[in-house]
Formats: structure tokens, C-alpha cells, sequence
């Protein structure tokens, strides 16, 4: 019997009667809109079955019909940021940029001008006050390329709104939301001493690599000293790319070292700084799309799930929470009806999303930590025991199977 194999039949937990044909069969038990059981989970759909649905003018089937159509929400259009305020700070983090790779042609060892600090600083107090003006707004992370060139400024302008966004809806003092927003705009300012023909290269050998990876330090020698700037901004720019599984750099610390020695603003940038590489477009290949980045980044919590780029479950949680719906366009990245793993280990369908703890829904568990299917059913609601939470969220495949998304590769910046 053939699985469901066509993905236009399965969106949101709504099954198309149109889509199916006799045999095949799901992962969960489908329901008509009265909610009645229409399949059994793993059951094939007759032919007999079939027929009677379409005589009956039953054209929709799904996976749980009270659900479905709670706490959906359109698309929300209301930018955060102003047109103008964003053009604006996209010409400054180019000037930035740009400055930083004269110097570094010219004198190198000379530092960031005060002008840039300054500047800097009052374009993210501006982008702070906007944003929190608009608190319902949404932002587009997703841009159009010129070239590499602009890529690079494009990234480093998105890593600086998304984090001062991130210190806001988080409650930083007022001194650290403007530093998450300054680190973002500053963090891969090292990338200016790297030539173009590296900095451009889709592969590069090991010691190409080193080159790149030498942004942290680099970067950090240019702020080091400067009074101007944050501990944090400093930070940030000589540590946004270790990672809690060790196989970050450019110290490549151990959890122990990540967790508690790395600031919870730093390890944030680097999270923001990951979601921003899965999004954006490159030259040669699309990125993904907000929703899919997320689902992505979730995934990265399950402990034996390892990518290079593990992050500290309870910081993915405060992103999510913080961005989730922002970056989104006010649409939810979770359904009814998606499968999930909690962090414990059960496997349940997601009964009602909660939109201000993204990852604490209400789930029906299915499957029993040792994956023994439940004869009945249990609904917890995850905001209840705040410790446990969506570690993974299953994606569809083309055969109709569940699985947990690969790892793509991600980008160096
Ligand atoms: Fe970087
Ligand atoms: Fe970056």
C-alpha cells in the first residue's frame, strides 16, 4: 500500500479528499469536520470508504478538526521597521563596512573610527525606539542580492535589527539592547581584512578556511580597546561563533565553557547570526524560508540531533519566543496537527498552539518515551510544566513519512 505521497494533500493538518486514492494511509488518526474518526492511524483507506466520502460531498478531512482553526491568524503586513530607517541603516552598515576595509588596506591595526561607534549607536537607538513603537509590526529578513558585496552588508544589517528587536521583546536594560544591536551591526567587521576572492569563493580549502574563521580575532583586535564600546560589543565580535557542542570558534569551548563563561547576549547573537545565513538568499542558492529556519533551529535543541551549530535549549526557547511571530509575518511556524518530540522523549500531535510560549502547546502524546504507542491518548498542556517543551518538530516528506529536517549546509559568515 502506497503511503500518501502528494504534499498538496497535507497542509496544516488538512487532508484534500480531491488528493487521495484507495491504500493510502497516514501516521495519525483522521477525522471528518464533526469529528468523527474517519482512519485509524497506519490504516489504508478503501476504496469503499473513499467513494462514500465523495458522494457524501465530503471534500476536507483532518487530523483534528476542533483545533485547526484555533489561534490562526492572517498574515500581519504592518512593517516594525520604517522604510526609510531601514534604508537608512543599510547605507551606514555599507559605509561601515567599507571604511573598515580602507583601513585595513591603509593602516591596519588602526581600529574603528569613533564617527563609525557613534553613528552606529544612535542608527540602533533609533531602530529600538521604532520598533518598540511598532511592537506588532513584522520584519522581512528575506532580500533581494545585488552581489556578494551586498550580501555581506545585507547581513550584517538584518544580524543588528533582529538582535536589537531580540533586546527589546526580552527586556534587556537599556545598555544591553543597544549592545546587541551595535555587536550586530559590528560582529563580522573582521571580514573586511579578508580578501574578496576568498570572502566570494564557494569552496575553500583548509587554509582559506583559517582566513575566514580569523574574522573573530581580527575584528576583536579592532575594538579591543576601545572605550567606546560595550564589553558585550566586544565580546560578541570575538565570540559569535562558538557553539555549546564544542565545535565552534575560535576557542572551540565545551559546554561547560559555552554555558558559563559566554554571556546569554553573546550566545543569542550567535543564534541570530544562524538564522540569518538560513534565510537570506545566496547568488547560487535560495534560503529558506522563515518558518522552515525555525522548524530548523527547533530541531537543533534534541540533545542527540548534533549539528555544528547546537545552542543552548533554553536560548533557542527566548529567541523563539522573542522573534517567532515577528519574522514570520504573524504566522505561526507550528500547526495543529504538526507531530512533535517533547524534550522527555513522548511523541504527540499539537492540539492548540500557545502564541506567547511558542514551544509550551497543548499536545496530545501518542507514543510513550520508550515509543510504545498509548492505547489512550494523553492531553498535556505544556504550559503547565514550563521544564518541558517542543524539542523537535517532524516534517512531512515527499512519501508522506514524518522526519525530523536534515542539516543543510550553512554558510560561513
Ligand atoms: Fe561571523
Ligand atoms: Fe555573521
Amino acid at each position: 500500500m502506497n503511503p500518501v505521497n502528494n504534499n498538496d494533500s497535507l497542509k496544516d493538518g488538512v487532508i484534500e479528499i480531491k488528493h487521495l486514492k484507495a491504500g493510502y494511509r497516514f501516521s495519525l488518526d483522521v477525522f471528518d469536520q464533526n469529528n468523527n474518526l474517519i482512519l485509524e492511524a497506519h490504516t489504508p483507506l478503501s476504496e469503499g470508504v473513499l467513494n462514500h466520502l465523495k458522494s457524501s460531498g465530503v471534500d476536507r478531512l483532518y487530523f483534528d478538526p476542533t483545533k485547526i482553526k484555533n489561534n490562526e491568524s492572517g498574515p500581519i503586513q504592518k512593517a516594525i521597521l520604517s522604510d526609510e530607517l531601514k534604508d537608512e541603516t543599510y547605507n551606514h552598515t555599507k559605509d561601515i563596512l567599507d571604511e573598515m576595509r580602507e583601513t585595513f588596506t591603509r593602516s591596519p591595526g588602526e581600529g574603528i573610527s569613533r564617527g563609525a561607534i557613534d553613528k552606529s549607536r544612535t542608527l540602533v537607538d533609533k531602530i529600538i525606539s521604532d520598533t518598540e513603537k511598532n511592537n506588532d509590526g513584522v520584519f522581512d529578513v528575506v532580500t533581494k542580492l545585488k552581489d556578494m558585496d551586498d550580501y555581506y552588508y545585507q547581513h550584517s544589517m538584518n544580524v543588528a535589527i533582529i538582535a536589537s528587536i531580540l533586546g527589546s521583546r526580552l527586556d534587556f536594560k537599556p545598555e544591553l539592547k543597544s549592545a546587541m544591536g551595535v555587536g550586530g551591526l559590528l560582529h563580522d567587521i573582521g571580514f573586511s581584512s579578508v580578501s574578496k576572492d576568498i570572502l566570494h569563493k564557494a569552496q575553500l580549502n583548509d587554509s582559506e578556511f583559517d582566513i575566514i574563521k580569523s574574522h573573530t580575532h581580527v575584528g576583536y583586535k579592532c575594538v579591543e580597546k576601545n572605550p567606546r564600546l560595550h564589553d558585550i560589543e566586544k565580546r560578541i565580535l570575538l565570540l559569535h561563533h562558538e557553539r555549546a557542542d564544542g565545535e565552534g570558534y575560535p576557542y572551540g569551548f565545551d559546554m561547560d565553557h559555552y554555558q558559563n563563561t559566554i554571556p546569554r547576549e553573546v550566545r543569542l547573537l550567535g543564534l541570530i547570526d544562524t538564522f540569518i545565513i538560513l534565510t537570506m538568499p545566496k547568488p547560487e542558492e535560495p534560503g529558506m524560508t522563515p518558518k522552515e529556519a525555525m522548524r530548523f533551529m527547533i530541531n537543533m535543541i534534541y540533545a542527540s540531533y548534533k549539528t555544528s551549530y547546537a545552542f543552548l535549549p533554553a536560548d533557542v526557547r527566548d529567541f523563539i519566543r522573542a522573534l517567532g511571530f515577528i519574522v514570520n509575518k504573524g504566522e505561526l511556524f507550528m500547526t495543529a496537527g504538526d507531530l512533535v518530540r517533547i524534550n522527555t522523549g513522548e511523541i504527540g500531535i499539537v492540539e492548540e498552539m500557545n502564541r506567547l510560549y511558542p514551544l509550551n502547546p497543548r499536545v496530545r502524546i501518542i507514543k510513550s518515551n520508550k515509543m510504545e504507542t498509548l492505547k489512550r491518548p494523553i492531553v498535556i498542556d505544556l504550559i503547565k510544566s514550563y521544564k518541558d517543551y517542543v524539542s523537535n518538530i517532524y516534517d512531512r516528506n515527499s512519501s508522506g513519512k514524518f522526519s525530523v529536517n536534515k542539516q543543510n549546509s550553512i554558510s560561513r559568515t
